[in-house]
């Protein structure tokens, strides 16, 4: 059954159920694994949206890896401002590690494509980029994302990380915007 939910001046209804993304989450770990297992990543989690995405996919890989946290934004309210700024840089010595780049959601791209080159010039092995949500309609930039969980449409959603004007990271489903 959908529920409803209001963050501050917006109604946000059940889109992907708390089961579903535990059951995908579950599956993208073991896909890692085929791809990891053996060798050492660094998950590289893109603060704050990922960080309940992380958590959860951390612990679905079964392989040795570590985790660390950088702090990007690009977001103002609803909309994508079109800047990266970066909050909390590299605290890591990347060079020749396999990096594995957590995000919540790729919309237009801006976040990730700014940050790839920071990031290359700290010499990983490589890079994979794993995102929860794909909205594929809104992407601006030539990337190419390893691992989806779900592509959705191009509409704003809340819920199990994301947020709408810093509210609704605590809720357990993820929410779509009501018309
Ligand atoms: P991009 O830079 O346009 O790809 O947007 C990436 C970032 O914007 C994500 O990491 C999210 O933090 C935020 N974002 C994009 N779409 C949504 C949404 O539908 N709900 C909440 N946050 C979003
Ligand atoms: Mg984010």
């Amino acid at each position: 059954m959908s529920k409803t939910v209001q963050v501050l001046d917006l109604s946000f209804e059940t889109y992907i159920d708390k089961k579903t993304i535990k059951q995908r989450v579950k599956e993208m770990g073991k896909e890692l694994g085929k791809e990891f297992n053996g060798k050492k990543p660094i998950f590289l989690a893109i603060l704050n949206g990922s960080f309940v995405f992380a958590s959860d996919l951390v612990r679905a890989c079964k392989f040795d890896h570590e985790i660390s946290f950088i702090k990007l934004t690009s977001y103002e309210g609803t909309v994508s401002s079109g800047k990266v700024i970066t909050q909390i840089g590299l605290q890591e010595d990347l060079t020749d590690r396999e990096v594995i780049v957590i995000e919540d959601i790729i919309d237009t791209g801006t976040t990730i494509y700014h940050f790839l080159p920071t990031l290359k010039k700290s010499n990983p092995k490589s890079i994979t980029i794993v995102s929860l949500l794909q909205k594929p309609t809104a992407l601006k930039f030539p990337l190419k994302i390893d691992y989806i969980g779900f592509e959705i449409p191009n509409k704003f959603v809340v819920g199990y990380g994301l947020d709408y004007k810093g509210l609704g990271r605590n809720l357990k489903d993820i929410y779509q915007l009501k018309e």
